[in-house]
């Protein structure tokens, strides 16, 4: 019997902390060795050139997530993961979504029968608690915080979703005794709302006037409360897909302060601006997502963010809506306001590329940061490192051999997913994952998906205290 199932050869390897020039020894789905030179197993695979990262971890998207409103979620967990996987992405971590009314157990088992034998890679659960109810507080959040489910997402904003103040800090108290990691969707709903109201009354309805609806101060109030709230209590919260400058400039001041305030971006705010949102007929429409797509100096700030320490997770926020589809972006047609089309835009295969290319290629972010932002602090973060996240003895063997030089132009046909468009068509780019690993097993060889539906397992996730010890006392909240 071989000593290894698998080498990878002479690569460069990358983790969060070290570059460094290794063999790879992959044993039972784990990387059992990490030497100068290895020999010994069933099979080779020669990445001399190459660098070598661990796989992507997407802590923000949505796969065949059920809507309200009509629409329908375009990916479902194997079109979702088999265009993960072609990006380089071997771990996703969609939502779970409670409906009002509902249970957030009744959510969860529904996921799981969304997932099982689906999936190409392996995948965890958020929790979205849009009904802050005694029993929801009370049991079935606690219970499931526990049970390998440690982290939610509630929004401020979105008449299905959203909580007010005082749920807000229900379910943030009860985050804090059972250490989950709560994700805020930062808006003002009232302002969007009045707005929104206004434009209309104004017929001002194309796709460009979403991006007025939600100017940078409606992000900025929101973030500002959601961080006095969680000061409140006393609990580690995580901004999600933070768009703009003054949302920013609140992260960074709690930071200071020290408190356990984390930042999420997403590549639309590096590489978006609202100009796409005002492109003719109802192809804006393409670009709708909240926050949305800002200027180009809000995008340095926040590519000047993934530098300086302000966000520690970048995400896709990949929300697949298709474009030319009444169940989609077209979900009443091309003169229907900006209101009634389903946010959200697909991203979930162009994350790495993007942020390897424009990122690591372009000098803006060292390879450590890249792994760091994509993969390990998301990890830590949601409870699975070192798992996940990482290229180390034990750690599971999710990796990704980069074509290092390969030239790729991003147009939807290229893409695994199952939307009609991209908004990054036209992007060129330096740098495309040649053969990713989930587990020891080739899910991409040569740029070609090889990997079944079915390989990918559900992934239990620890309280991230675990992973990253947070500071702060498991004890009630109690008011002083
Ligand atoms: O527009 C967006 N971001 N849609 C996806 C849902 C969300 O709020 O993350
Ligand atoms: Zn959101
Ligand atoms: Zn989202």
């Amino acid at each position: 019997m071989s000593k290894f199932d698998l080498i990878i050869k002479g690569g460069r390897v990358a983790t969060a902390a070290d570059v460094f020039h290794a063999d790879i020894g992959i044993k039972d789905g784990r990387v059992a060795a990490l030497a100068d030179a290895l020999d010994g197993a069933d099979r080779v695979i020669d990445a001399a050139g190459a660098t070598i990262t661990p796989g992507g971890i997407d802590g923000h998207c949505h796969l065949d997530q059920p809507s309200l409103d009509g629409s329908v979620c375009a990916d479902d967990f194997t079109s979702g993961t088999r265009s993960a996987a072609a990006g380089g992405t071997t771990t996703v971590i969609p939502f779970a979504l409670q409906m009002r009314g509902h249970s957030l157990k009744e959510a969860v088992d529904d996921y799981h029968q969304r997932s099982d034998g689906k999936a190409l890679v392996d995948y965890a659960f958020h929790l979205i608690v849009t009904d802050a109810t005694p029993q929801v507080c009370g049991q079935e959040l606690p219970a499931l915080l526990q049970d390998g489910y440690s982290s939610l997402k509630i929004y401020m904003t979105y008449d299905d979703l959203k909580l007010d103040d005082g749920q807000i800090l229900d379910v943030l108290a009860v985050a804090r005794r059972y250490q989950g990691m709560v994700m805020i969707h930062a808006e003002n709903s009232e302002c969007i709302t009045w707005l929104t109201d206004k434009l209309e009354q104004a017929g001002k309805l194309a796709p460009k006037y979403h991006a007025t609806s939600r100017p940078g101060p409606v992000e900025r109030e929101a973030t500002h409360r959601a961080i006095t709230l969680a000061e409140l209590i006393d609990v580690p919260i995580l901004i999600v897909h933070v768009s703009s400058e003054l949302a920013v400039q609140e992260i960074q001041r709690a930071q200071r302060r020290g408190l356990k305030i984390y930042g999420e971006t997403c590549p639309q705010y590096l590489f978006l601006t609202e100009d796409d949102l005002d492109k003719p007929g109802f192809e804006g429409a393409k670009c709708i997502c909240s926050p949305p797509p800002r200027n180009k100096e809000n995008q340095q700030v926040i590519w000047d963010g993934l530098v300086n320490g302000t966000f520690q997770v970048l995400s896709s926020d990949h929300a697949p809506s298709r474009y030319n589809d009444p169940q989609g972006k077209m979900l009443q047609g091309t003169d229907a306001s900006f209101r009634i089309v389903p946010n959200g835009i697909p991203g979930i295969e162009t994350r790495l590329p993007l942020m390897f290319s424009e990122g690591v290629g372009k000098g803006r972010i060292d390879l450590q940061t890249f792994v760091a932002l994509t993969a390990a602090n998301t990890a830590k973060i949601y409870g699975l490192y070192p798992r996940k996240g990482t290229i180390a003895i034990g750690s599971d063997a999710d990796i990704v051999i980069w074509d290092d030089e390969k030239e790729v132009t991003i147009t939807n046909d290229i893409l695994h997913h199952n939307v009609d468009y991209t908004p990054y068509e036209g992007i060129e780019l330096t740098g495309w994952p040649r053969t990713v690993l989930s587990r020891g097993n080739v899910v991409v060889e040569d740029g070609e998906v090889v990997g079944e539906p079915g390989h990918g397992q559900f992934l239990p996730c620890d309280p991230p205290e675990k992973a990253m010890p947070l500071g702060r006392p498991v004890i009630d909240f109690q008011p002083t």
